[in-house]
């Protein structure tokens, strides 16, 4: 054989193409219109006649041994080149991490709630956000005249100035569904009563016109100040811990007798101040027998516990309206 050819012939089989620009220059240097096997094909003049067919042949294998060559490193790049794309260099790296969403602040603590009166007994109770007049207010004792009535703070659905239609309001506390409660069920009752309420305030840092209640009620047979006493305190406790600064206040609603109000002291020793968190009391004998229990043979408590206030003092949140502005930056401090 030709030495020159046998050169070439050794010059591609120690070659190695192992990438894209390798692979390139085995084609510039073997198979290009200026490679060397097109070089040799302008020797042909030269060699003498009888070697022309065994030079020509061995040129043409040649030719085939590079084309072949180029061609098996190109379909082994292609490959590589679509596996680097396709899978997975490293199967040890942490994925890219999926967004996630976070719970909602207020999911959050309701859900702290009820499982903290789940563990006192309670089982949980609704009812409707579109409540009659009689269950938002008649049944609860609230006198004809009771500024609560007033349209400055109900949001009414209908009303009408037919006694025989009744009103429609949306529910301006969760108390009504206690009413609801006493009407189906006998006592016993240890139920928490979690909701929406609406009432038509303005809206600022301390109010809106929408915020969520846990009421309570706790029927039975002598049921007393100190059972109410000691649930609030049991509670305030397993939420913000047992050095929680709390007190208990007198104070008034028509539905209970006697009431009371619980604070919780927000903020350091020296600047901090009463939050209110709740109201209480033990159920007025008028509101039994406007739902049809016996107050000879029952008493209860009950209470209606703002949800956002509870929310506000566990996470430290000082606008109310935080919660209700879906901003993700605030939200996302809640995973
Ligand atoms: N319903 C009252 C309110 O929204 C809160 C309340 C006070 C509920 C005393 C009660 C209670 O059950 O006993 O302001």
């Amino acid at each position: 054989m030709n030495p020159e050819i046998a050169q070439i012939e050794q010059q591609i089989k120690n070659y190695t193409i192992s990438n894209l620009d390798e692979l390139e220059s085995f084609r510039l240097q073997f198979l290009s219109k200026k490679g060397s096997i097109q070089e040799l094909f302008k020797l042909m003049g030269t060699i003498p006649n009888q070697e022309k067919a065994a030079f020509g042949k061995s040129l043409n294998e040649l030719k085939k041994l590079a084309q072949d060559t180029f061609d098996q490193a190109k379909e082994a790049q292609h490959s590589t080149q679509t596996t680097q794309v396709s899978a997975i260099d490293d199967i040890s790296l942490s994925p890219e991490p999926l967004p996630v969403g976070s719970i909602h602040p207020l999911t959050k603590t309701l859900q702290e709630m009820k499982n903290i009166f789940y563990r006192l007994g309670f089982n949980i109770a609704d009812g409707p956000e579109v409540e009659d007049d009689f269950h938002n207010f008649t049944a609860l004792n609230f006198p004809p005249n009771h500024p609560a009535r007033d349209t400055q703070d109900t949001f009414f659905v209908r009303k009408d100035d037919d006694p025989g239609i009744p009103d429609l309001v949306l529910r301006t506390h969760t108390s009504p569904v206690q009413i609801r409660l006493m009407e189906k069920q006998a006592p016993p009752i240890r139920s928490i009563m979690p909701g929406r309420v609406y009432r038509n305030e303005a809206v600022s840092p301390k109010s809106y016109f929408l915020f969520h209640q846990v009421e309570a009620l706790y029927v039975d047979r002598h049921v007393s100040v100190a059972d109410l006493k000691e649930s609030l305190i049991t509670f305030v406790k397993l939420m913000y811990g047992s050095d929680v600064i709390y007190r208990l206040r007198p104070s008034y609603f028509p539905f209970t007798e006697p009431s009371l109000e619980m604070d919780i002291w927000w903020g350091s020793k020296t600047t901090g101040k009463w939050l209110e968190i709740l109201g209480s009391g033990m159920v007025d004998p008028n509101v039994f027998i406007a739902a049809g229990v016996d107050p000879e043979i029952y008493s209860g408590f009950a209470w209606g516990m703002g949800v956002e206030r509870i929310a506000i003092l566990k996470y430290g949140i000082d606008d109310i309206r935080t919660f209700y502005e879906n901003d993700i930056r605030f939200l996302h401090q809640f995973i």
